[in-house]
């Protein structure tokens, strides 16, 4: 009898740039205060990539610590997959970049944007490329550079973004471990609440659309804030139902760092206030980095057969909950 494959995460790596951008230095900037953030967003501080690099500088530096970590030849790897709203180019992608700087030379190669929800999409893609049995050895590299799509003038949104790539392992397994499950849901009405139009087909870029600032993200934050609650809680409840895993068979909720009264709301619905990675404090929004850069940050405190609900909310909008059985002992670096 041919037995099933699942798919698990074997290893995570990571990278921030290293220039710090505090709340006192965006309260320079725009009519705002450390205090107003903390409180409203929960974050005190963000990384900033600098001008003239691109994404793929930093998805470069987490694929390599990636590999460095876990052993493995970059040869090896058959695929790699970039989630990313910020890649360096319109194209080509950041992924076949990536794959190029680490010597990942035989590696298929695409990037997936799925905004906020990018890493939870490409995990999914991931699993189903190691299920069929084509693929061996992946690696999915997710993040952002949100701070050059931020405007700097617009105190509601500039506060809440940074930069960052998290990237991670993906092998088969024959055990009950790995990405059991997702549910992956998308509603096109979230087109008005959070885009960035400049610089694609319908917006062309001209010196109109730079004047406009449409070449930043927009985002009406409130119908943002409530539709995030509503959907990753639900996604989180509906994926547990159907596997019956009650409060106390949850390890860890590994939510996308948007806001932390966001994260919050969502850990008392479910009840696990205890259990819920967080570092949105440090990084900000890193869109697409945010899970994978909570996986790397909580690495050493996971353990073979904890249960994890990752889930996000994003552009789109697009949002969704993944069950994953984490597949080895994390170690202390
Ligand atoms: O990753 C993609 C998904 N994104 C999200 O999930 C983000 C969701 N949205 C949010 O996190 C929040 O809506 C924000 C952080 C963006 C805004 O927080 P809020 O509590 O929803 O504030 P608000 O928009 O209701 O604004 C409240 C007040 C307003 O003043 P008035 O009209 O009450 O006088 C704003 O003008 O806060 C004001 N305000 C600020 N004040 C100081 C907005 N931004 C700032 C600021 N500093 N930076």
């Amino acid at each position: 009898m041919m037995r099933k494959i699942n798919a698990m995460i074997t290893g995570i790596g990571g990278y921030v740039p290293e220039d710090v951008l505090t709340n006192d230095d965006i309260a320079k900037m725009v009519d705002t205060t450390n205090e107003w953030i903390l409180t409203r967003v929960g974050i005190s501080e963000r990384r900033v990539l600098r001008d003239g690099l691109g994404t793929s500088h930093m998805g470069t530096k987490a694929v390599e610590q990636l590999l460095a970590k876990t052993n493995t030849k970059a040869e090896e790897i058959e695929a790699l997959i970039c989630a990313t709203t910020t890649p360096d180019y319109f194209f080509p992608t950041a992924a076949s970049m990536i794959a190029h700087n680490t010597g990942c030379i035989n590696a298929l190669t695409f990037d997936m944007q799925a905004a906020c929800t990018g890493f939870l999409y490409a995990l999914e893609a991931a699993a189903n490329f190691i299920r069929s049995g084509r693929v061996k050895k992946l690696i999915v590299v997710a993040g952002d550079t949100m701070t050059s799509i931020t405007d700097y003038t617009d105190r509601t949104t500039c506060p809440l973004f940074g930069d960052g790539c998290g990237a991670v392992l993906i092998e088969p397994t024959e055990e009950d471990l790995g990405i059991i499950d997702a549910i992956l849901k998308t509603d096109g009405n979230g087109l008005a609440h959070l885009n960035m139009k400049g610089g694609g087909s319908a917006f062309r870029a001209t010196h109109d659309t730079v004047d406009k600032r449409l070449h930043y993200v927009y985002q009406d934050g409130q119908t943002v804030f409530k539709h995030a609650v509503l959907f990753m809680t639900s996604a989180s409840i509906a994926i547990c139902e159907r596997y019956g895993l009650q409060r106390d068979d949850i390890d860890w909720i590994v939510p996308h760092q948007a806001n932390k009264r966001i994260i919050d709301a969502i850990a008392k619905r479910l009840g696990v206030e205890d259990k819920v990675m967080v570092n949105i404090q440090k990084l900000g929004n890193t869109s697409a980095g945010t899970i994978p850069l909570c996986l790397w940050d909580y690495e050493d405190k996971l353990k073979k057969g904890d249960n994890l609900i990752l889930t996000a909310f994003g552009a789109g909008f697009t949002w969704g909950a993944v069950y994953l059985k984490w597949a080895y002992d994390g170690q202390k670096a």
